[in-house]
């Protein structure tokens, strides 16, 4: 409809381009005043007229374009607007005949073409925190995004499992740790064990050069180092598993930051190769200076790599195994310098591509102001924990509302909207933003929530459970029982979802579809005030629940992309 739209006004217009016209076109807030409008202002200037004599003119003359067809119940002018009524019936029939193809929303413009994600990656031997929650929610929901757009997306967790820092866990385990309280209480006793080390290194030095020379160890393939941390990795991946799994995600790879151990060698030959390492107090970095930035940090004084070292050396990896046309870094802005060196030294490694397939994909803080998180040894907060909290509360809201569910249904339930509510409150707000966290608003059943959205998918179900014989492939709809503004304005959204997961794609930003989803949910509802689904009359019944049978199947995607599951009865 937009399109025609705009073709119809470029045909009228001579002073303005296809794109000004696109932008100056606007939703009128009213239903009285049409469809689409479109502002002549702009035009005095240029056509020496007064703006309402200009609509006018431009309004005969898409009256009488042959293109204009019955598209349009009307088109007519308000002062120095141009109103385009559209046709209801005929704009329901061309909505729903793409919408009702089940692969409404997808498209295969992404086939041949890979995309890597780089998420989540927590630290080995560290708690998997809120930060590390966003990361894994907003990767996992463009995981779906590109999926659905016919992308290969290559899911790599890139765990911190490598560095300075094992050598430092490996003495304080062997001076004041025991086996039994690793094994009892897993990374919370590794995190003890860690704090202590540097407690302890505050009053003996010599502590620093013993976990130096751990980690050298390390490098060089000593059994016992190795041993030791590969135990410390195993706890640590089965907690982090756990998470995963609760949240229902997964990974492709496990990647993390060792697995690049053998291939930091070559990042420095090559490198040295080409000229780009210089000595910095023993060090060996990239400088930088000409692009404005501080120098890469290569190659320590001790001679080991760093965490840009193996950053270059996965990169490498990575286009050489998956030849993606993009590699998306989710991280804190606080890696920005990081991500801005690694990639300006692929570059000056000579790689064209870089420039445009590296890209870093940044999110804001959580503000915890005032909630009360629960929270393990040392006031550090868990994700899982987070995550549970949110299960229970859900429990208690569902126990009330739907005490007729089977302990099981209500559990399923529980889990997948408890654990829904903390993913969509995550990717609700632009990413770049802090995300607040208010338990009152997370759980709601109302308001711009998960729990209002999947609410409103189980509405759509219940609607149509209840009704014999509905069959959305066979359904004869009339669709002048679908020209209601309440019915327009739902058509309308569902009219979007193409638009919108482009947009969302492009602009690597999941809170494009976290609020659709909830302009849809309250689209339907509205809709679902206005109009009595459950009617004798067969056409009005079947047209009606054809529109319920999209949304809810809208829905279901939205909630997919975002990484959230539905259920049928809450
Ligand atoms: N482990 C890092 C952290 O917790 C994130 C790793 C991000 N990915 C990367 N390739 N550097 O901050």
């Amino acid at each position: 409809m937009k399109t025609l739209v705009i073709e119809l006004l470029n045909n009228a217009i001579d002073d303005l381009d296809i794109a000004e016209i696109s932008e100056a076109l606007e939703q009128p807030p009213k239903p009285e005043l049409g469809d689409f409008a479109f502002p002549c202002f702009r035009l005095a200037k240029t056509m020496r007229k007064a703006p309402n004599l200009i609509a006018e003119e431009i309004c005969e003359k898409i009256n009488a374009d042959d293109k204009r067809g019955n598209s349009f119940e009307k088109i007519e002018t308000k002062g120095a607007y141009v109103n385009f009524f559209a046709n209801k019936s005929l704009f329901a029939e061309t909505v729903i005949e793409k919408a009702r193809q089940d692969s409404y929303g997808s498209s295969s413009e992404g086939n041949g073409k890979t995309i890597c994600i780089d998420y989540s990656s927590p630290n080995v031997a560290k708690n998997f925190h809120v930060g590390h929650l966003r990361t894994t929610v907003i990767g996992n929901s463009l995981y779906k995004i590109f999926d659905k757009l016919g992308y290969n997306v290559e899911r790599i967790n890139h765990l911190g499992d490598w560095g300075t820092q094992f050598g430092k866990l490996i003495v304080a385990y062997k001076r004041w740790g025991s086996e039994e309280e690793v094994k009892e209480k897993g990374i919370e006793e590794l995190m003890r064990l860690y704090v202590l080390f540097h407690d302890e290194a505050d009053k003996d030095e010599s502590l620093e050069d013993e976990a130096r020379a751990w980690f050298h160890k390390m490098e060089l393939g000593d059994e016992e180092a190795l041993a030791i941390w590969k135990w410390f990795f195993d706890i640590s991946l089965e907690e982090f598993k756990r998470v995963y799994k609760l949240m229902g995600m997964e990974f492709d790879h496990y990647t993390g930051e060792s697995f690049y151990r053998d291939k930091t060698d070559d990042v420095v030959k090559e490198l040295t190769e080409k000229n780009l390492l210089t000595d910095s107090e023993g060090a060996k970095i990239v400088d930088l200076s000409e692009y404005d930035m501080a120098p890469c940090l290569i190659l320590k004084k001790d001679g080991s790599s760093i965490y840009a070292t193996r950053d270059i050396a996965a990169v490498e990896y990575r286009k050489k195994t998956y030849d993606f046309t993009k590699c998306l870094y989710v991280t804190g802005q606080e890696q920005k310098l990081h991500f801005a060196q690694v990639f300006k030294v692929m570059e000056l490694l000579g790689n064209e591509w870089a420039k445009d397939s590296l890209i870093h994909i940044p999110y804001g803080l959580v503000s915890l102001s005032g909630e009360k998180l629960s929270t393990r040894g040392g006031n550090v907060i868990y994700a899982e924990d987070i995550l549970k909290e949110a299960i229970n509360k859900i429990r208690e809201i569902i126990d009330e509302k739907n005490p007729d569910l089977t302990e099981e249904q209500k559990e399923e339930a529980s889990r997948i909207v408890g654990v829904g509510s903390v993913i969509f409150n995550d990717l609700y707000n632009q990413r770049i933003k802090d995300v607040s966290f208010k338990w009152e608003h997370i759980t709601s059943f109302e308001g711009e929530t998960g729990p209002y959205v999947q609410y409103t998918y189980a509405r759509c179900s219940s609607i149509l459970r209840n009704i014999d014989g509905f069959d959305i492939n066979s359904a004869d709809i009339d669709y002048s029982v679908l020209s209601d503004p309440a019915s327009t304005e739902l058509l309308k959204e569902i009219d979007r979802l193409e638009d919108i997961i482009h947009e969302s794609a492009e602009r690597y930003e999941p809170s494009v579809i976290a609020r659709y989803a909830v302009d849809l949910a309250q689209a339907f509802n509205r809709f679902y005030t206005e109009n009595r689904i459950a009617v004798d009359e067969e056409k009005i019944r079947i047209s009606r629940c054809a529109v319920t049978y999209i949304t809810r199947r809208i829905l279901r995607d939205c909630l997919d992309l975002l990484g959230i599951g539905c259920v049928e009865q809450m």
